[in-house]
């Protein structure tokens, strides 16, 4: 099986630990095993802990403990994964055959642009228009997701706009596809992520045809653990597993130990709160950078995730204008084109103040005679 390049990823994988300043990132600031000791983690005990396999679909203790953010669901309606990329990889892989229809939303973080087709999958597109909130074009929606469509992806809250759908249009996507047969797989990686708003509400629940995919990689502020899980019917979870088992068998024995610590309830409260106070300083600084540019870019500025997705108003296209970044300021930012959208960069706000507000200075060192040769 042939698959083609990650575009993003391996921009970021190429380039993020060589630049001065990577702006390309998703998440907040990751937190440290000594901000863990604050929520229960005991390095000492971690020092006596056998490192063999762990249980394969994540512990029944972890796995519990992820069922309880589910309503309805047990520990076999879960099963955890190395990331959020994993759970999302063993859904297309165990549902995923030539010729079946797959549609997913652009903007989006295209993991799942190049993995159906890889698996021989027709893949269709609906557009997000920011001039409705970055809600789908419902037009384009319904031509992506057609009768016979074997599943339909959407990230919510989205990357890279940030935005979170409204419960009208969460109860659209569900009813066209219940229509149409089509699974749905919801990515909420982000959920926990908002700035401002109460928790994003899931899909699960909403049909027997939504998988929720996520992980401790956003809104946690913990992606180096690399836990993520999928929430799904039994026989589906059953299915996924089997993939599991041959390509990397279990999660980490110590990411599945630091993850029960993290998904306790009043440890996912703290993380949320951290994430939410990180996201609010550094929005008041994004804002501040964008007011000095004189209107060369616009946006809106994002419910969740520190990702601000920025209209720059200069004919050059993106993957030249974030190089021109990179290669004269040191600095990695994500071209909207390799996201499936062209005029737009997209810049990381979770970063520590002093890091952000160099990274930006540096980037409106480009942007302003961008701005000036577009007036
Ligand atoms: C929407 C979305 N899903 C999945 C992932 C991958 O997450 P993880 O680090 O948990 O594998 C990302 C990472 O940026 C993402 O933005």
């Amino acid at each position: 099986m042939k698959i083609e390049t990650f575009e993003m990823e391996r921009m970021q994988s190429t380039w993020e630990n060589i630049v001065d300043y990577d702006l390309s990132e998703s998440g907040v600031r990751p937190l440290t095993l000594r901000e863990l000791t604050g929520m229960g983690f005991d390095l000492e005990s971690f020092l006596d802990v056998p490192l063999g396999y762990s249980q394969s679909n994540g512990t029944v203790e972890l796995r519990e403990m992820l069922a309880q953010m589910y309503p309805g669901a047990t520990a076999d309606n879960i099963e955890v994964t190395n990331g959020t990329s994993e759970a999302n990889y063993l859904v297309a892989l165990s549902q995923i055959g030539p010729d079946d229809g797959f549609a997913l939303e652009v903007p989006n973080y295209m993991q799942l642009w190049g993995v159906p087709r890889s698996l021989g999958a027709r893949v269709r597109t609906f557009r997000l228009r920011p001039e409705q909130n970055w809600e789908p074009d419902w037009e384009e929606f319904e031509r992506a997701v057609e009768p016979g469509t074997r599943m339909v992806y959407v990230s919510n809250p989205n990357n890279p706009t940030g935005s979170v759908l409204s419960d009208e249009a969460m109860k659209r996507i569900v009813e066209r596809c219940e229509q149409t047969g089509a699974y749905l797989i919801a990515d909420e990686v982000y959920a926990g992520a908002e700035v401002s708003r109460p928790l994003t509400k899931s899909f699960w629940g909403m049909s027997d045809l939504v998988i929720v995919t996520s992980g401790l990689s956003k809104a946690w502020g913990i992606p180096g653990v690399r836990i993520g899980w999928i929430a799904g019917l039994k026989e589906l979870i059953a299915e996924c597993w089997a993939q599991h088992d041959s390509i990397t068998i279990c999660p980490g024995k110590l990411s599945d130990r630091v993850a029960r610590i993290a998904v306790a309830p009043e440890n996912r409260a703290k993380c949320f709160a951290r994430t939410r106070e990180v996201l609010n300083t550094n929005l008041r600084i994004a804002r501040e950078w964008v007011a000095e540019l004189d209107g060369f870019l616009q946006w809106r500025e994002p419910d969740a995730g520190a990702i601000a997705l920025m209209k720059y108003g200069a004919d050059t296209g993106s993957i030249e204008l974030a190089e021109r970044i990179r290669t004269r300021q040191s600095t990695l930012v994500v071209p909207g084109k390799m996201l499936g959208i062209e005029g737009f960069l997209r810049i990381w706000l979770g970063a520590r103040e002093d890091y952000l507000r160099e990274g930006l200075r540096r980037i409106a060192e480009e942007l302003r005679p961008a701005a000036v040769s577009a007036g």
